[in-house]
């Protein structure tokens, strides 16, 4: 995925698209998670965070919008959020921060999409730990492989 930071990129992402190509879910799984106290995390950091985590896939969804509830069947976005999401952790609250924002956005959208009756579900998903680049940590118990993560994911989707 190309930087989406504005609309106008996002717009220009989904005309790249052919409009033939049948588009039913859009995923936002590209995240960033750098740590640090707020007074040593780098603005840049800071803002590419929340750029990657919560502007990208706000302006991503409402750019793909259309073409998906022009579909007869049901659509699906699904946004990868975060368990960090859930409590703000000195040190990763930038992180926890940007993923409450993609976590709020989901559901509010949902709701916005059930009681406007469109064929759309809006899912947020929130892991906690799974085994990637990111967490550099190994699968276990408690934290999950990518392939069991991704499956998590759709489980709720119902098909
Ligand atoms: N791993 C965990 O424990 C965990 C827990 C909760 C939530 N999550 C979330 O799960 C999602 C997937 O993360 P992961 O664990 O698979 O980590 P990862 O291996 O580091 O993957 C992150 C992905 O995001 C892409 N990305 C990062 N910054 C980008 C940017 N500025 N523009 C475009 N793409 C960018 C990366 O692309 P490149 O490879 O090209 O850099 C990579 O494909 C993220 O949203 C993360 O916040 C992960």
């Amino acid at each position: 995925m190309s930087k989406v930071t504005s609309f106008k990129i996002a717009e220009k992402l989904a005309q790249r698209i052919p409009l033939n190509l049948d588009i039913g879910l859009v995923i936002h799984n590209a995240g960033s998670s750098i740590t640090g106290r707020f007074t040593k995390l780098a603005s840049e950091d800071a803002e590419m965070m929340v750029n990657i985590n919560s502007l990208a896939p706000y302006f991503i969804t409402k750019a793909f919008l259309p073409r998906l509830l022009k579909r007869k069947e049901r659509s699906v976005v699904l946004n990868v959020s975060s368990g960090a999401s859930l409590f703000p952790m000195p040190g990763f609250f930038t992180y926890s921060a940007s993923k409450a924002f993609l976590s709020y956005f989901a559901e509010g959208l949902s709701q916005e999409m059930k009681f406007e009756g469109k064929t759309i579900d809006v899912v947020n998903y929130t892991p906690m730990g799974v085994a990637t680049k990111m967490s550099e940590m190994k699968a276990d118990l408690f934290i999950k492989t990518p392939e069991l993560a991704a499956k998590s994911s759709l489980d709720s989707l119902g098909w």
